[in-house]
């Protein structure tokens, strides 16, 4: 009897394991997805600090250098929700976030978090994103994951001598070189770009699936056309919908060659990027920034005295390659600052100003998504989040229209002057108070577009 028993559990285990889709079998460093290409934990010491690049890649390192990449597991903002996340999870979700955060840290098993309430990882695993995690995907694990779309770290990595990458007849002298089409495309980085709920499956970040339905991809644009390339080059592709051509060299020693891609990946974070000393991606955040979206004004032909008048504003996503904002929708804050005088500079309606705390007015038009609990009850905390309540980001290349409406005063002056701006901030400023403490900043804000126009009156 004692045998049989045995038996049954063995069995009953072994099915288990094999069971399609058991986490913990074909996952082994679960919530993550990423993999190494053993399956089995890699030492930190594999891989190669950035610094060891640097000799023969100064260039590229010094566009890396400073980048939200370089920064992804310093960054204090990422810090600070992961640390709560630790808690309100019991480290649940250490690893999903590691796993793109640290792709080192995650695969040596190195993330712990000690006694004073930080985590710990070895210096190479604080190096975020950097170029030997990069160069050792040999593969994605898209068609592993639930939607078959890549997501949460889908990527194998083989940490060796041999570097990845778009070449196919590079000859360098220290390292190997192999040719991969998958650093071309844009499911390379769709792996870390999508992240999903690893319990209910929700997308709570769509920049990949965003991407994959629109025009660009339709295209053959990639996200590498536009965040590998000068940011002048990028405005040009988001306006003619053609490849960028950018001729130079990929070290001092090697050949001339047609294109070459830079390593600022810059997006929107001029916050975070500013707040680490790196002014020049900063900067070149602002510049992405100012270019992705066009507003108009479509204004009455004139408005009465006494009565409403109503006007329209359309904001156009000219210049990225997703949805606007991108991402973090649920947090980014990306809104319209409507204001109408009248001729003599009387105010006569007023939304999207910033109260004395540095929030948003109530009623302020913002393009976002609002995340939700179980309960439908708002949420920022990824952990928590199982749908949208709505979805207001823009599609790339399309466009959103907000009505206005103000009452006109007896005695208003005419003409009715509005000027309106598209405005942008990393977070609300009560999330930046809640996650740094003492420490936030008041929030920068861009300027993307603006226009202003005016109503003549009866
Ligand atoms: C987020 C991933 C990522 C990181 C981090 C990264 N690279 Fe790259 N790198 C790429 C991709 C993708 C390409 C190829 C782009 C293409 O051809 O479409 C590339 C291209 C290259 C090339 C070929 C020349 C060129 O610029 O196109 C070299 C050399 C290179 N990287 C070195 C480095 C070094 C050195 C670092 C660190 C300082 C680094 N990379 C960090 C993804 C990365
Ligand atoms: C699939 C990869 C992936 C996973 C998993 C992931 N992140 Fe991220 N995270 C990203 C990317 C990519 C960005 C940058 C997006 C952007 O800037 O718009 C980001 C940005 C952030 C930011 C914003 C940082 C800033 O400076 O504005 C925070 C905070 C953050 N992540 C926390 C977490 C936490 C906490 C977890 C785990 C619960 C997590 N992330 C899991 C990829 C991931
Ligand atoms: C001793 C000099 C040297 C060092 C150190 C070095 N590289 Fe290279 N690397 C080169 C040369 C030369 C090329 C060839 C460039 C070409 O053919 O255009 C190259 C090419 C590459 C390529 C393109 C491969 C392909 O087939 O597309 C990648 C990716 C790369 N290096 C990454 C790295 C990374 C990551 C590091 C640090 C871990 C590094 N390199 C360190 C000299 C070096
Ligand atoms: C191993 C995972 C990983 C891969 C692969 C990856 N990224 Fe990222 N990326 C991240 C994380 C994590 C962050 C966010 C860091 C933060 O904000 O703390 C980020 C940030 C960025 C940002 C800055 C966003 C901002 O708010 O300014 C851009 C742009 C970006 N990535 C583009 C790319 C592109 C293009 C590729 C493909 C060539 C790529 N990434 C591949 C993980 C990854
Ligand atoms: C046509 C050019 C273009 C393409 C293609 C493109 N992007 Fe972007 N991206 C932009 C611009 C412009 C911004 C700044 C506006 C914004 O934040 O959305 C941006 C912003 C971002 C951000 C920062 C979002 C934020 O505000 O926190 C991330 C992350 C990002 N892109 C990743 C990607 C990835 C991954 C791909 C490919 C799947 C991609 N991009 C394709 C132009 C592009």
């Amino acid at each position: 009897m004692r045998k049989v028993g045995y038996v049954l559990t063995v069995l009953v285990a072994v099915a288990a394991a094999a069971r399609a889709g058991d986490p913990a079998e074909s996952h082994p460093f679960f919530p993550s997805l990423l993999n190494t290409a053993t399956g089995k934990p890699v030492k930190s010491t594999a891989f190669y600090p950035p610094s060891k690049c640097k000799g023969c890649h100064a260039e590229i390192f010094d566009q890396w250098k400073g980048s939200m990449h370089s920064n992804a597991y310093r960054d204090p903002v990422f810090q600070a929700l992961w640390k709560l996340a630790n808690k309100e999870t019991n480290g649940l979700t250490d690893k999903l976030c590691a796993g793109c955060h640290t792709a080192v840290g995650t695969v040596s098993e190195e993330v712990r978090m000690g006694d004073d309430g930080e985590f710990h990882v070895s210096e190479i695993a604080e190096e975020g994103v950097q170029c030997h995690v990069c160069h050792s995907v040999v593969g994605t694990r898209m068609l592993e994951t639930p939607t078959t779309m890549p997501q949460n770290a889908s990527i194998v990595v083989d940490p060796s001598l041999v570097m990845r990458g778009p070449y196919d007849d590079a000859k360098p002298m220290w390292h190997k070189a192999a040719y991969s089409e998958l650093h071309t495309k844009a499911e390379f980085c769709g792996n870390c770009h999508n992240v999903f709920h690893p319990l209910n499956n929700f997308h709570i970040e769509n920049t990949y699936n965003e991407w994959k339905f629109s025009v660009y991809a339709q295209k053959g644009i990639v996200c590498q056309d536009c965040h590998m390339m000068p940011v002048e080059k990028a405005i040009e592709v988001a306006r003619t919908l053609q490849k960028p051509k950018n001729p130079g060299k990929a070290s001092p020693m090697g050949p001339d060659r047609d294109n070459v891609f830079t390593h600022e990946f810059v997006g929107g974070n001029f916050t975070v990027t500013a707040l680490l000393g790196a002014d020049k991606h900063a900067e070149i955040a602002k510049k992405r920034l100012k270019s992705a979206a066009g507003l108009e004004l479509l204004l009455p032909g004139e408005a009465d005295e006494g009565d409403i008048a109503r006007f329209t504003v359309r904001v156009h996503n000219v210049g990225a390659g997703h949805n606007l904002p991108t991402s973090l929708t649920e947090v980014r804050q990306m809104w319209l600052d409507v204001k109408v005088t009248d001729a003599s500079g009387q105010a006569l309606y007023r939304s999207g100003a910033l109260d004395e705390d540095y929030n948003l007015q109530e009623g302020t038009v913002l393009f976002r998504a609002e995340s939700v609990d179980a309960q439908g009850r708002h949420t920022i905390k990824p952990w928590e989040i199982v749908r949208f309540a709505y979805n207001t980001t823009i599609p790339p290349k399309g466009y959103a229209d907000r009505e206005f409406a103000f009452l006109v005063p007896d005695d208003a002056k005419g003409p009715v002057r509005v000027e309106v701006k598209l405005r942008y901030r990393s977070y609300p400023q009560a999330v930046a108070n809640l996650l740094l403490g003492d420490e936030a900043p008041v929030l920068p804000i861009v300027d993307m577009a603006q226009a202003e126009g005016t109503i003549p009156l009866d």
